[in-house]
């Protein structure tokens, strides 16, 4: 579904069909997001569905509603569907008990963002023609990422291999326990890899003594031209944003989406990918439609 959704897109001047007239969507961010909460936007309103926008600074949570209170009272003015992120790991599941309706985890504390996961592998699927095999690198903070999470319990799910590359600090407890390879040297990591999932150094949680610092973290675990160049690796480049430009990727890396150079930047191409994955995940969901892929 998806695949015919990115192929609408990108004829610049899509026409899809309306299938969720009628239906309403609430998108209820706790916390700060580009990408995610606009391409729901976008997503709902190409097929026809209205939008509520929800910020906790501007409704009554800022007047102490509860959670549970908010999601009770929008449920009262008969929205569809809940799109939630919120700073809290295992927030998305408790309003699940709390409604009937439909319920999209949108990013949850360090826990989980699965329509991130599914974009990645929507966008490494349509690259590599397949998952299954494929040897995949999460490099940088996976201790705090929700991205991470989702993405090896996905692409394990799907087939491929999965390493993780991170300081030690930096390394989930149960990392060992996940069925992954670990890594701590970067060069390795990416000799061993067909691509590479660059995470955000979410330097709002990393402090700490994580990190002696970003200089530091930078040498050891920054994506460059000339790492590449000097293990003569060309590497397929994800991130799910946003970036922290010449921390953990080099602007040329980043910014690359042709050759020549040692890689190809795949975060815009991800950024398109999302809004189609997110018409395929709300039209499967409020549809009832059983075939997602
Ligand atoms: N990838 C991602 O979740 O980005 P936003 O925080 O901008 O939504």
């Amino acid at each position: 579904m998806a695949d015919g959704f990115k192929k609408e897109l990108i004829t610049g001047n899509p026409s899809f069909e309306q299938s969720l007239r009628n239906k309403r969507i609430a998108l209820i961010f706790f916390e700060n997001s580009t990408r995610t909460r606009f391409s729901f936007e976008i997503a709902a309103r190409h097929l026809g569905a209205g939008t509520l926008n929800f910020s906790a600074s501007s409704s009554s949570v800022s007047k102490g509603e509860s959670l549970a209170d908010t999601i009770k009272n929008l449920e009262a003015m008969q929205v569809d569907a809940f799109v939630l992120r919120h700073p809290s790991s295992g927030a998305a599941d408790l309003i699940t008990g709390i409604t009937s309706k439909n319920v999209i985890n949108a990013g949850d504390g360090s826990h989980e963002h699965p329509t991130q996961a599914l974009l990645d592998m929507f966008t490494l699927r349509e690259y590599f023609g397949k998952i299954e095999g494929l040897r995949v690198i999460i490099i940088g903070d996976v201790l705090h990422s929700r991205v991470a999470r989702s993405n090896i319990y996905g692409l394990l799910a799907a087939g491929a291999e999965i390493g993780i590359c991170c300081p030690i600090t930096l390394m989930p407890p149960d990392a060992d326990r996940l069925g992954i390879t670990l890594f701590t040297n970067l060069d390795k990591a990416i000799a061993w890899a067909d691509t590479a999932i660059v995470l955000r150094l979410q330097l709002e949680r990393a402090t700490g003594g994580y990190l002696p610092s970003l200089e530091e973290y930078s040498v050891y675990y920054g994506l460059t031209d000339e790492r590449l160049e000097r293990i003569q690796k060309h590497l397929l480049v994800l991130h799910p944003g946003p970036i922290n430009r010449e921390i953990e990727i080099s602007n040329n890396v980043a910014d690359r989406i042709q050759p020549p150079g040692y890689s190809k930047s795949m975060l815009l191409e991800q950024v398109t990918n999302g809004v189609a994955v997110r018409m395929a995940v709300l039209k499967t969901l409020l549809t009832n439609e059983k075939s997602f892929a």
